[in-house]
């Protein structure tokens, strides 16, 4: 069995919102949720190869998916001592019984700020949750990192997190995504998701980013195809966190293909009711 320190997995490829330079490509069209029936059997499989110390459960908006409790119920039962984090712009939240998050055990929400100007509909939807309990510990988490506040139960962390700075991971010429041709240590290093990889419709791609795009741009990752079961797996988990040929695609520093997170000109609501 393989360890390795996240997993993230892919259950639902829509997103209610649409992020310039997200690396789920939530600004393309994207439709659909991985079939639950799918899903079960993909983590059926790589849970006889992979031990992951955290399962992220991903999207696009993992939320749209109605059967998200199930798959997290899932995922604990095949890996059993993970921690689950739901990755969540958190707009959806209360589609779903907040005691089931309590259920699921060693479970955390992070939930992601997109806009500025939605942060108490956010707030609502997580004390929404936190209602459901009386003891929570509140940390305050001051400087540059991404998470913000979190709040402590002992079946449950939510918090909250902000992303500035999104580099947008290809290059679009004439409406085609294409790579950058960048020395692949060098666009690591400025990489907005350097050590996630990915399970992606059954296989197992290096990040977010290379199997969104080769989901929906087909050839441009140029000779990268993603992992199966039967393929050898020690070099994949090596590369964990380390810069490949496959970075290439992504843009160094120079290229200067960063976008401010925080204009709300580059955040665009797809839903338009969110109470
Ligand atoms: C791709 S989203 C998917 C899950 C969910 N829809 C959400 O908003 O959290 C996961 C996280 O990636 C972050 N993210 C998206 N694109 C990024 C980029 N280019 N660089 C850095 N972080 C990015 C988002 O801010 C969010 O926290
Ligand atoms: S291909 Fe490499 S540089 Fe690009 S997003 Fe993935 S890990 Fe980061």
């Amino acid at each position: 069995m393989l360890i390795v320190p996240r997993l993230d997995l892919m259950i639902a490829y829509s997103c209610n919102i649409s992020c310039a330079g997200c690396i789920s490509l939530s600004d393309f069209k994207r439709n659909g949720i991985a079939p639950y029936d799918d899903i079960k059997s993909w983590i059926d499989i790589w849970s006889t190869k992979l031990q992951p110390q955290v399962v992220a459960i991903f999207g696009g908006e993992p939320c749209l998916h109605p059967g998200l409790i199930e798959i997290c119920l899932y995922v604990r039962q095949q890996w059993p001592t993970c921690k689950i984090r739901l990755i969540t712009n958190g707009y959806l939240l209360d589609n779903f019984d907040s005691d089931a998050f309590f259920n699921i055990k060693n479970f955390e929400i992070q939930v992601s700020v997109h806009r500025k100007d939605h942060e108490s509909i956010i707030n609502d939807k997580i004390k929404k949750i936190l209602l459901h309990r009386k003891s929570w510990k509140v940390n305050q988490i001051g400087g540059e990192h991404h998470k913000q506040i979190e709040w402590v139960n002992e079946d449950l962390t939510i918090y909250k997190s902000i992303f500035k700075d999104f580099v947008i991971p290809y290059r679009l010429d004439n409406k085609t995504i294409v790579g950058w041709n960048s020395d692949p240590a060098e666009s690591h290093k400025i990489c907005g998701s350097p050590s996630t990889p990915i399970l992606f419709k059954g296989k197992l791609y290096k990040c977010p980013p290379v199997a969104n795009i080769i989901d929906i741009a087909k050839h441009a990752h140029m000779n990268y195809t993603g992992y199966d079961v039967n393929d050898d797996l020690s070099l994949f988990v090596d590369n964990i966190g380390k810069p490949e040929s496959v970075c290439s695609f992504c843009p160094e520093q120079q290229h200067n293909n960063v976008i401010n997170h925080l204009d709300i000109a580059n955040v665009q609501i797809k839903q338009k009711n969110f109470s």
